[in-house]
């Protein structure tokens, strides 16, 4: 856990986040106990921003890992993940294994289960 948040402390040290004030750091451990980190990356089009949770997901997709074992991302409240990278998470997540830590500047730490967080998140037979 701590090795985990200390990543995502150094990944919110290079958030680009000049428009909302508000920088992200994410970090997840994966399958084979690799760290991918992650920022939210913000654009002068608004909607084009990117979460720093999905940076740090797509980071370990990208490198070979199929499974998040752990989740922390730290802001300057703590602040839960949206709902779009909670269901982002859930793709590559076990609702009941899968730790998520939430940091807080102040160092506070509230760790909750993906089922907590998204209790129902979308999920079809399709996929
Ligand atoms: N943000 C994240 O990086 N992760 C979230 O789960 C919620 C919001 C970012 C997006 C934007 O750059 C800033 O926080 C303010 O919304």
């Amino acid at each position: 856990m701590d090795e985990l948040i200390e990543a995502a402390k150094e990944a919110l040290t290079q958030a680009y986040a000049p428009y909302s004030g508000y920088p992200v750091g994410a970090a997840v451990e994966d399958e084979r106990g690799r760290i991918h980190r992650g920022c939210n990356v913000e654009n002068v089009s608004f909607p084009a921003g990117l979460c720093a949770e999905r940076v740090a997901v797509g980071a370990m997709v990208a490198d070979g890992g199929r499974h998040v074992r752990g989740l922390a991302v730290v802001t300057r409240d703590g602040g839960t993940p949206c709902g779009c990278c909670l269901q982002v998470l859930m793709e590559f997540s076990d609702l009941d294994k899968t730790k998520i830590f939430l940091v807080g500047s102040s160092g506070s730490v509230k760790t909750f289960s993906l089922r907590e967080l998204l209790p129902h998140g979308f999920s079809s037979k399709l996929v």
